[in-house]
């Protein structure tokens, strides 16, 4: 009977052509004849045994591979930002170096979503709030808010959130953040932006307000919205969920998504 229950509890993980490296060839002539054949209960545990190490010696490997596959995607980024930073520093128009300034914004919120599911499998759950407080650290930093005497609040509340659906909000966040940053506080000294995320009745909800000069167009309105937001309504789409603005003193966006969406 625990024989049974043994195979079967490895029968899912069918073992490689040949013997692992490290795995004594003995032992993996034992795990294969388990595999198909009864025997008496000693060879069978041996043999389990070695199909146990067998396995573990295969994960040891696609772990290595894993972490090599990460590595290398960080050197790109790394290597895609040299890129933009080395166009950047020829390019005298200022159109075209706020184009390229943005991609590299856009390209790090990539960047740290990726360096936060290191380690993870392709299905892995992200802390949400943990991932957004990251983010709104690095924007506030890159765009200067201590310096200009602006406030960067993040209060989140730690949100299991599947990879693809966290990738759509934290550039989502990234886009209202950068443009809070940038706009808000024109001709002001100082003032405050705050992020928030929150679960209320079955729903997530994202969202950046600020008390600046307001006047930020609702991601619908024609020829109004730019990149930024016509991206964040794009995104949210993606997730079934809606986008409010308002915000009297200044601008306020709620992203409201489904949770069943996450
Ligand atoms: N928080 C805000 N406060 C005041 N104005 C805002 C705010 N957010 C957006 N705006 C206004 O809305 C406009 C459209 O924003 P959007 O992000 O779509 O485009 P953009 O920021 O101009 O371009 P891009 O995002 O490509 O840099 C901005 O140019 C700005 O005038
Ligand atoms: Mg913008």
């Amino acid at each position: 009977m625990w024989r049974d229950l043994l195979r079967r509890a490895v029968a899912p993980f069918p073992l490689p052509a040949a013997a692992p490296a490290g795995t004594a060839g003995s032992a993996w002539a034992l795990a294969c004849a388990a595999a198909g054949n009864g025997g008496d209960d000693e060879s069978e545990t041996a043999a389990l045994r070695a199909r146990v190490a067998a396995l573990e010696a295969e994960l040891g490997r696609a772990e290595l591979l894993l972490r090599e596959t990460n590595h290398r995607a960080k050197n790109a980024f790394a290597t895609i930002a040299s890129l933009v930073a080395i166009e950047l520093a020829d390019i005298r128009d200022p159109k075209a170096r706020e184009v390229l300034q943005l991609t590299q914004e856009r390209l790090s919120a990539v960047a740290l979503v990726h360096q936060a599911l290191q380690g993870s499998s392709e299905d892995a759950v992200l802390d949400l709030g943990a991932l957004l407080k990251r983010l709104g650290g690095a924007v506030a930093f890159s765009m200067g808010a201590e310096e200009r005497g602006i406030e960067v609040r993040i209060a989140t509340q730690p949100v299991p959130v599947e990879a693809g659906a966290a990738l759509t909000l934290a550039l989502v966040a990234n886009e209202l953040l950068t443009n809070a940053l940038k706009y808000a506080f024109t001709g002001r000294s100082g003032g405050c932006v705050e992020l928030t995320l929150r679960r209320r009745a079955g729903r997530l909800l994202l969202r950046v307000k600020d008390d600046g000069i307001g006047s930020a167009p609702a991601p619908g309105r024609r020829g109004a919205a730019g990149t930024g937001l016509t991206l964040v309504r794009r995104l949210a789409e993606q997730l079934g969920a809606r986008v409010r603005f308002g915000g009297r003193d200044g601008t306020s966006v709620t992203v409201s998504i489904p949770c069943g969406a996450l």
